[in-house]
C-alpha cells in the first residue's frame, strides 16, 4: 500500500543531511519482491557533491541485490510536492520505465509513471541497437 511507503519516505526524510539548502527529501523505493529501500539527501560543503534522496535509495537497493522496482515515494515539505530531478529520473530509468513515481507534500500528492517524466529516455536499449 502506498501509505506505508509514504510513511517510510517521511520517516527517512528526518535524517536528511542538508545544512546548505535546508530542503529535506526522503525517498522509499519498493522492489518487485516487496522489499523497501530508503534514502535521504546528503549535501557537502563542496556543493556539487550533493546526492539526492532517490539516488541514495537506489544505491541501497542495488547494494542489497535488488534490481526490479515497482514504486518510489519522494517526500518533501512543499506543495505541490517536488518531483525527482532529471539526474534521478535518468538513474531510475536504468531499472525500468514502468516505475510508479509518487510525490508527497504536506497536503497533496502527485503520481506519474516514470516513462512520462522522462520521454524518449536514453536507456540500455539505446546502447545495444
Ligand atoms: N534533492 C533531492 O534529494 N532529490 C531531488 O530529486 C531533487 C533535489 C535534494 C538535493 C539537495 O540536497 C536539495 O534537494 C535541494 O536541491
Amino acid at each position: 500500500m502506498s501509505a506505508d511507503l509514504a510513511r517510510r519516505a517521511r520517516e527517512v526524510q528526518k535524517n536528511a543531511y542538508c545544512p546548505y539548502s535546508k530542503f529535506r527529501v526522503g525517498a522509499a523505493l519498493e522492489a518487485a519482491d516487496g522489499r523497501v529501500y530508503v534514502g535521504a539527501n546528503v549535501e557537502s560543503a563542496s556543493y556539487g557533491l550533493t546526492i539526492c534522496a532517490e539516488r541514495m535509495a537506489i544505491g541501497a537497493a542495488i547494494a542489497d541485490g535488488a534490481r526490479g522496482f515497482s514504486r518510489i515515494v519522494v517526500a518533501t515539505d512543499v506543495d505541490p510536492p517536488a518531483s525527482p530531478c532529471g539526474a534521478c529520473r535518468q538513474l531510475l530509468a536504468e531499472f525500468g520505465l514502468d516505475l510508479q513515481v509518487i510525490a508527497v507534500g504536506p497536503k497533496t500528492e502527485r503520481r506519474w509513471v516514470l516513462r512520462d517524466l522522462l520521454p524518449d529516455a536514453f536507456a540500455k536499449a539505446t546502447l545495444t541497437k
